[in-house]
C-alpha cells in the first residue's frame, strides 16, 4: 500500500517511528515532513497529505501532531477525506469498518509507541464492510458535492 505520512513538530517522533513500522510492513511510505524538531504549523503538512490522498496519489494518509486535533480537523476540510482521530485500537478498526477511513490521526502527546504502532496495524488490516455504510458515506459525499462551485 502507499502511504502519504506527515507531521509538525509535536508529532515528528512518533511519525518517524511509524515509518519505520510501514518500511518493515513493506509498505510504499511518501514522507510530506516535517523533518526537523523547528515550530511549524500543522495545516501545511496535513493539507498536503491529505489532498494527496484524496487526489490518489496515495492509497492512505497518516497524520501526527501534538494532540491529533489540529491535523484531524485539517484533514476532514478536504474533501473525499475521511480521517480518524484515534487514541485506541478499537476506533480505528471501526473507523475502516463503518467509515472507509482513509486518513488515521494520532497524537503523539497522548498516545505512546507501543499503542500507536497496534493502532497503525490494526487500522491497515481492518477492512470496509460495504453494506448500510455505503448508503452513509454516500450522503457525505452528496454533502460534499452540493458545496461545489
Ligand atoms: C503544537 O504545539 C500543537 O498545537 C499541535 O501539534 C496540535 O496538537 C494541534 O492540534
Amino acid at each position: 500500500m502507499k502511504i502519504a505520512i506527515g507531521s509538525d513538530h509535536a508529532g515528528l517522533e512518533l511519525k518517524e517511528y511509524i515509518k519505520r513500522i510501514l518500511a518493515e510492513g513493506n509498505h510504499e511510505v511518501a514522507d510530506y515532513g516535517t523533518n526537523s524538531p523547528q515550530s511549524v504549523d500543522y495545516p501545511d503538512y496535513g493539507f498536503k497529505v491529505a489532498g494527496d490522498v484524496a487526489a490518489g496519489k496515495a492509497d492512505r494518509g497518516i497524520l501526527v501532531c501534538g494532540t491529533g486535533m489540529g491535523m484531524n480537523v485539517v484533514a476532514n476540510k478536504v474533501k473525499g477525506i475521511r480521517a480518524a482521530l484515534a487514541f485506541d485500537t478499537y476506533t480505528a478498526v471501526q473507523s475502516r469498518k463503518h467509515l472507509d477511513a482513509n486518513v488515521l490521526v494520532l497524537g503523539e502527546r497522548v498516545t505512546g509507541k507501543g499503542l500507536a504502532e497496534e493502532i497503525v496495524k490494526s487500522w491497515l488490516e481492518a477492512k470496509f464492510e460495504g453494506g448500510r455504510h455505503s448508503g452513509r458515506i454516500a450522503k457525505i459525499e452528496a454533502f460534499e458535492k452540493s458545496t461545489d462551485r
